[in-house]
């Protein structure tokens, strides 16, 4: 920015200010809030700004996007008041009410999801440089409005709050693979987590149990590849696939809510349900079934046949335009390399291209899938498996093994790539959240505070977590049935790590956290969401201080 705008701001700036602090004049007070995540920073002040049935929410003239979030307050004053107030537009920023205000330049505000609040006993104002951060300026007020019912007057705390994220890809992972969840209930999932600022929702939509995309130049996946005739013995059939239009629908309702939808299919492994309806991609073809039970299949992708890659090149071809997001992930773990060192077509791959090892020709499939993906303008996102030699230069790697990470970190820095953090020992929600829930017995705990605990810079200097990126929670489906099994999976767990994704290490405490959740988890139920009660914190100082 030119040294004589910038000049210009600051000084427009500071009339603002000094407006603002002749019209009221607030005394600092440390009260507290109930935010989560926890904002980076945040000024109280004893004062109260009282809202009743004629406060008006304001938003700039003729601006049809802003009104829209000036429907979402509404709608959101409504949900946890019962009040309905009344909307205006303006020319000129008003002196009280709820205040929407353009989106300018701010020197302040430096990320697209930056945003501030200001509120005296005038007025609430919201304050970003795209309507993103609008979004969270208005998630984040849900939280400072109470859970009241007939009440005709309304109280919210004076503050000022300046927020940024710490990263910039916060993720929730859903596995509609193993257990199809309809598309209304990804939505209502899509609806919860936008509350708690994830900016991103993976789908795993293939794996051994179950093909879940609608494709249209390959019907027999639809036939064959989308039913399981039963589920661990429960003589069961289960089933279920995303139209195209279905998928259309999911990508557009979570672009509202600040939500990027990276689709999945994994490949070379997590293959069976495919191979059911194409055999022939495989290295030993056989009358294959969709798998019923857990585990990992060794029938891959054969990374001999070029059919495999003229394949995928056109499922990426219907996908691309349909999920608008660049990043679209491959999988790409858990893939035994058994059947690729005896497959002729693979080992002739090897010979060739001189690859040194099996594991060479993993990095050589993976070139070439990706060098498919680029065709249709996608960047891949990778599940990493350190014996893996090298993924492809524009690979965002995701973080997963129980107890490599550190590991992980390092490689993939020294190595170039992006990398998302998703430990297992932090960010696996199929795992039991306590002692008596668990499902099966391949699954360590993961309680809440052993989520709360994910620092994904793992505490390294900045320059060695540079190329960390962001966080990610996955909920592996094969127990979990419906989408009530993801919501109870799912919270209080996500809140957790919605602050390692957002706030800095420094504004974190895992007791102040603790006093902080039950009026969120009040927001849930209000909502209708599911969680889990933290049963274990029923008699926690902290648990029980929130208010
Ligand atoms: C994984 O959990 N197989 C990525
Ligand atoms: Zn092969």
């Amino acid at each position: 920015m030119k040294f004589f705008k910038k000049i210009l701001l600051v000084v427009a700036g500071c009339i603002l200010f000094a407006c603002v602090e002749k019209e009221t004049s607030l005394t600092t007070n440390d009260v507290k809030l109930n935010l989560i995540p926890q904002p980076n920073a945040i000024k109280t002040y004893a004062e109260k700004f009282v809202m009743d049935e004629s406060t008006v929410i304001y938003y700039p003239e003729s601006n049809q996007e802003l009104k829209k979030q000036a429907d979402v307050v509404n709608e959101v004053i409504f949900n946890q008041t019962g009040l309905k107030l009344p909307l205006e537009s303006y020319d000129k920023i008003p002196q009280k009410g709820i205040i929407i205000s353009p989106l300018e330049d701010n020197e302040s505000l430096t990320t697209d999801e930056s945003y501030k609040i200001e509120i005296n006993t005038k007025k609430v104002l919201f304050l970003a440089t795209t309507v993103k951060g609008l979004f969270y300026a208005i998630q984040t007020f849900r939280q400072l409005i109470p859970l009241e019912n007939e009440k005709d007057t309304i109280k919210i705390t004076c503050l000022e709050i300046d927020d940024k994220p710490r990263l910039p890809y916060r993720g929730m992972m859903l596995d509609p693979a193993r257990h199809f969840l309809p598309a209304k209930d990804v939505k209502k999932y899509i609806d919860a987590i936008a509350m708690y600022k994830f900016n991103t929702l993976h789908l795993h939509l293939s794996d051994d149990q179950g093909w879940r995309v609608e494709i249209k130049k390959y019907p027999k996946l639809m036939e064959l590849a989308t039913v399981r005739k039963e589920t661990d013995g429960d003589g069961v059939p289960h089933g279920g696939y995303y139209t195209q239009d279905e998928l259309k629908d999911i990508v557009a309702y979570a672009k509202e809510r600040f939500i990027e939808v990276i689709p999945e299919l994994d490949v070379p492994g997590h293959s069976q349900a495919m191979l059911v309806a194409y055999p022939e991609l495989t290295c030993f073809p056989d009358d294959f079934e969709v798998r019923t039970t857990p585990g990992v299949s060794k029938n891959l992708l054969c990374a001999g046949n070029d059919k495999v890659f003229e394949f995928y090149g056109n499922v990426y071809r219907e996908l691309a335009p349909i999920f608008t997001a660049e990043k679209f992930h491959i999988g790409g773990d858990e893939a035994p390399l058994d059947h690729w060192k005896t497959c002729p077509k693979c080992q002739k791959r090897i010979k060739d291209n001189n690859l040194e090892s099996p594991q060479h020709l993993m990095s050589y499939f993976f070139e070439r899938i990706s060098d498919t993906l680029a065709k249709h303008g996608k960047t891949p996102q990778i599940w990493y498996e350190l014996d893996v030699p090298f993924y492809p230069e524009t690979s965002t790697m995701y973080t997963w093994r129980g107890g490599l990470t550190p590991k992980t970190i390092e490689k993939s820095r020294e190595m170039g790539y992006k990398l998302i953090c998703s430990p297992g020992e932090h960010a696996y929600f199929d795992y039991p959240q306590a002692k008596g829930e668990e499902t099966c017995d391949w699954m360590a705990y993961l309680p809440l505070e052993q989520v709360y605990k994910l620092d994904p810079g793992y505490g390294l200097p900045q320059e060695k977590q540079a190329h960390i990126i962001g966080v990610e929670a996955t909920i592996w489906g094969e127990y979990v049935k419906d989408i009530n099994r993801a919501f109870y999976m799912t919270f209080p767990r996500a809140m957790a790590l919605s602050e390692a994704g957002w706030t800095q290490m420094d504004n974190r405490d895992w007791n102040d956290f603790k006093s902080r959740l039950k009026r969120n988890l009040q927001i849930l139920e209000r909502k209708d969401i599911n969680f889990r009660e933290p049963k274990e914190l029923a008699n926690d100082e902290f648990y029980l201080n929130n208010f």
